[in-house]
């Protein structure tokens, strides 16, 4: 018999008529006489009774956990309806029940949430029939549905590249793919597809978009899977102003359509600023309020011999002194200073202190509490309490260290550890562009500069002489989009002119032989007139994760991967036998 509707849409328009539904038993009790059951599909739940002088009751008896089912009936009002029920006002009294299938039982309960995680990703069949995932795939489909209405809208055309092709710039390791037929020679699969959009640019596509599989061997975290989906974009003829106005219009729109949220004011803060204020180039700004206060120049004038080697080496003043005031009616005990100065050191920061202000019209230990004797000195008392604007009660957490980076990176942390463990994040989503990037961050291992982006970044137009001159502070015009301390997605304009991207190369120690070699199919073809072009590309289970307000994107993927990068479901990745090897002209290593 055909459904009339899936179950979770059965609702009160369905009174006293009869419908046929189709789905799996959820959870089954007999009550006085009554079997009760909820039929399940990826809609929801509705309650199904059979009462004992019916003839399906004897079927009903047979039911047993997800079993498929086939259930005709009249629907009524329930007389205790149940709020958490989308079709809790009614119920369906059965009059045919027909057994699709039966079920073993299953090694996990479906919407059990005491199940581990890795359970749940061995046996993520079942867990996808669970409410949550059901939603969040859900949900995911609904916003590249939006993503793809507004592009197509937009006059952008969905062009597909290849998998199978040569090492990308995005910085990660890639994934190789060995060659049968061209034994010894390997394809590497996308970081993304980043010149072959810019290729299209040059072939005069003009917009581009694609909703594309990008693939990257490197520590995976929550925010990471070696396989992810990007929203991939790229524009001939537009500035970078342009870019972003129409990239901030799809995520609008996006959050409008999938979520009802208006978006807030998406602000702009420059590189420079975000790491000065959070240490981090995607600042969480539900935390706006809770932003560093920089000690540094107050701190780097104290003459103190032990001091000074904390923030210089070789007279120059490479460290930094960052602190955090914490309001006077938050409490942080001796043992969560403890944990903080532990967390700290997962970054490198050994030099965590406190300071507590008691009175601030006083003046030495009447004014201040701390271990850190140099700062007992009026004019230092008065130029911190300036500082801080710092009121009696209020104290401080102050990390300092001869690398900035190594201040940055572990206040930056220790500041979203605090401010959200004692409830200091304001407001639901605070999205906001960071620009205004470095070309260029040097790579001490490698003693040499990379780029921060790709190395087809442009260079600011103002910026370009640094290039030769002074590469450490030669800006990008590459942008991010951040939302509530996640990057939602990140991109530039691109070089067009052959010469700039020469003095780029140069700069990154990247020969012409090695640039001909790694990326010459791009450079050959922007000879050929490359319109000037830039994009960006989002990360959709980023965006999915942030709508469903999932801790990790692995609850957005239907089958994703552990942080170790393995796929529970399917045991990937697993050996392959000897024929398969020698077929691809690769030996074993012998084992020793
Ligand atoms: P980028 O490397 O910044 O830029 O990547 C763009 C966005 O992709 C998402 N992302 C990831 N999501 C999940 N797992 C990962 N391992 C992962 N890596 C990146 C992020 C990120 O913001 N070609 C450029 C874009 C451009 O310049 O147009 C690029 O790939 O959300």
């Amino acid at each position: 018999m055909q459904r009339t509707n899936y179950c979770g849409l059965i609702t009160d328009a369905y009174l006293n008529q009869q419908v046929t539904v189709k789905g799996w038993v959820h959870r089954r009790r007999d009550l006085g006489g009554l079997i009760f059951f909820d039929l399940r599909d990826r809609e929801g739940l509705l309650q199904v009774v059979a009462e004992p002088e019916s003839s399906c009751f004897s079927d009903a008896n047979e039911l047993k956990h997800e079993y498929v089912v086939e259930v005709t009936g009249t629907v009524r009002s329930r007389p205790n309806p149940n709020k958490d029920l989308k079709t809790g006002n009614i119920e369906v009294l059965a009059s045919k029940i027909t057994i699709l299938n039966t079920a073993i039982p299953t090694p996990i309960l479906v919407d059990d949430e005491s199940v581990s995680e890795m359970n749940r990703m061995a046996h993520r069949i079942i867990d996808l029939r669970g409410q949550k995932m059901r939603n969040n795939i859900m949900l995911r489909t609904k916003l590249s549905h939006e993503i793809r209405c507004f592009l197509n809208d937009e006059g952008f055309l969905d062009i597909e590249t290849p998998f199978l092709t040569r090492s990308t710039p995005e910085g990660a390791r890639d994934f190789l793919v060995p060659s049968r037929v061209h034994k010894g020679e390997f394809y590497a699969l996308p970081q993304s597809p980043q010149l072959f959009k810019q290729l299209l640019m040059v072939a005069g596509f003009d917009k581009y978009y694609q909703i594309v599989r990008c693939f990257r061997d490197e520590d995976l975290r929550a925010d990471r899977q070696p396989e992810f989906t990007q929203v991939d974009i790229e524009t001939s003829f537009l500035s970078e102003l342009e870019i972003r106005e129409m990239a901030e219009r799809l995520i609008r729109q996006a959050f409008k359509k999938v979520l009802d949220v208006e978006l807030p004011e998406f602000p702009v803060m420059t590189y420079a600023d975000a790491m000065y204020y959070y240490g981090s180039d995607k600042p969480d700004l539900r935390l706006e309020n809770f932003k560093f206060i920089d000690l540094t120049d107050i701190f780097s004038k104290i003459d103190n011999d032990k001091l000074k080697e904390s923030l210089y080496i070789n007279g120059q003043l490479t460290g930094r002194v960052v602190a955090l005031k914490i309001p006077a009616e938050i409490k942080i005990s001796n043992k969560e200073f403890k944990e903080y100065e532990e967390f700290a050191k997962i970054y490198g920061a050994k030099n965590l202190l406190s300071l507590k202000f008691l009175d601030i019209t006083k003046s030495g230990e009447e004014a201040i509490k701390t271990p850190l004797k140099f700062i007992y000195d009026d004019k230092v008392i008065t130029d911190v309490i300036s500082k801080c604007n710092a009121k009696n009660d209020e104290s401080l957490i102050i990390c300092i260290d001869v690398k900035a980076k190594v201040v940055n990176e572990a206040m930056g942390a220790l500041r979203l550890k605090i401010g959200h463990e004692k409830g200091l994040a304001q407001g639901e989503w605070k999205p906001l562009w960071v620009i205004d990037f470095p070309m260029f961050e040097y790579d001490d291992e490698a003693d040499r500069y990379v780029a921060c982006h790709h190395p087809f970044t442009s260079p600011k137009d103002e910026h370009i002489d640094k290039l030769t001159t002074n590469p450490a502070e030669c800006l990008a015009k590459a942008y991010d989009i951040v939302l509530n301390g996640w990057e939602l997605g990140g991109g530039s304009i691109r070089i067009y002119r052959s010469d700039i991207q020469s003095k780029v190369f140069d700069a990154l120690k990247i020969s012409k032989e090695e640039a001909q070699n790694k990326f010459g199919f791009l450079l050959d073809n922007l000879q050929y007139g490359a319109p000037p072009h830039g994009g960006i590309a989002f990360g959709l289970d980023r965006i999915a994760s942030m709508m469903c307000k999932a801790e990790s994107i692995r609850d957005v993927i239907a089958f994703p991967k552990t942080t170790k990068g393995q796929c529970l479901l399917t045991n990937a990745p697993n050996e392959v036998d000897d024929k398969q090897l020698t077929d691809l002209g690769i030996a074993r290593l012998p084992q020793n």
